[in-house]
């Protein structure tokens, strides 16, 4: 059974002490080409889609294209929705098929998250869905959601007692990370991720995965970020290996969508690829 839930694929992964890579997608190409990375990587998978996603192509179509693209596939794969502060997208994503969900409501009060976070896990369950949850908003906009400010650290019994209340699967704090391109070098707060798990023995999500080195990929892997985000490297390696191709295109006046599809999937590969290797989860299927 290929298609498994978020707490089976990151129970293992935070176990085994590798990242299982999250990687957004946002059409049939790099859905395709991520999957067939996996396979050949003999590496579990966390597909990830955007609310901005989920709306612009259709949950029914997103899924239809999902369940025919895993179908027989040979290693452990699982479908999440990122960030989504709005519960009807939850609802339809779950309703739907989706293995988990991350319920983003970092902009309300923290007993107000907790309280909403609690319904969403208890529908979840309904389906044998996965949650993840957040306290604190990870900085920087993603596909419209989030924002460029910082948002103030809760202290570690907060953080805490809202794992513990709500009973996500897997939680994201804010530790100096950032979506989008790094505008200096990150400063890494790790120890909060090990006082996290220290207390409670949890898998941990890495957002803002696009600009990390591998040695701090490495250390927080180990400390257990068993999930690891990866969405900007995938827009950039998407549109800059169609403009390469489309300019050589225009160069030789020669115009073939198809041979334009495999170059940018090749690329979109290789970089899967990358990423199972630096996080560990090459040859970890099961
Ligand atoms: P990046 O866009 O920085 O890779 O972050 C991805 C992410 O955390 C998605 O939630």
């Amino acid at each position: 059974m290929p298609i498994v839930s978020m707490q089976e694929i990151l129970g293992h992964a935070f176990k085994e002490r590798y990242g299982v890579p999250a990687f957004n997608i946002f059409n049939d190409l790099t859905l395709e080409a991520i999957l067939a990375a996996a396979v050949e990587a003999h590496s579990p998978v966390i597909i990830q889609t955007s609310v901005k996603t989920v709306k612009s192509i259709g949950s029914n179509v997103l899924f239809g294209m999902w369940t025919e693209m895993t179908r027989n596939i040979s290693v452990p794969v699982s479908l999440h929705l990122d960030h989504c502060p709005e519960r009807a997208v939850i609802s339809e994503c779950l309703a739907r098929g989706w293995n988990s969900v991350l319920f983003d409501a970092s902009s309300m009060p923290v007993e107000e998250n907790r309280r909403q976070t609690i319904e969403v896990v208890e529908e979840a369950r309904r389906y044998h869905a996965g949650v993840e949850g957040e306290i604190e908003g990870i900085q920087g906009v993603e596909d419209g959601v989030g924002s460029d400010e910082a948002s103030r650290r809760q202290s570690l019994d907060v953080a805490l007692d809202f794992v513990r209340a709500t009973g996500i699967d897997c939680f994201a704090p804010a530790i100096g990370n950032a979506h989008g391109m790094y505008k200096s070098e990150p400063k890494l707060d790790s120890q909060r991720v090990t006082d996290i798990v220290s207390a409670i023995p949890m898998p941990i999500a890495l957002h803002g995965g696009t600009g990390l080195t591998e040695e701090q990929f490495k250390d927080l892997i180990a400390r257990g970020c068993a999930k690891v985000n990866i969405s900007t490297a995938v827009k950039m390696t998407y549109m800059q290996a169609n403009l390469a191709f489309l300019r050589d295109a225009e160069a030789k006046n020669k115009w073939d969508p198809p041979s334009l599809f495999r170059a940018v999937s090749k690329d979109v590969k290789e970089l899967a690829l990358k990423h199972m290797h630096t996080f560990g989860s090459e040859g970890k299927a099961w």
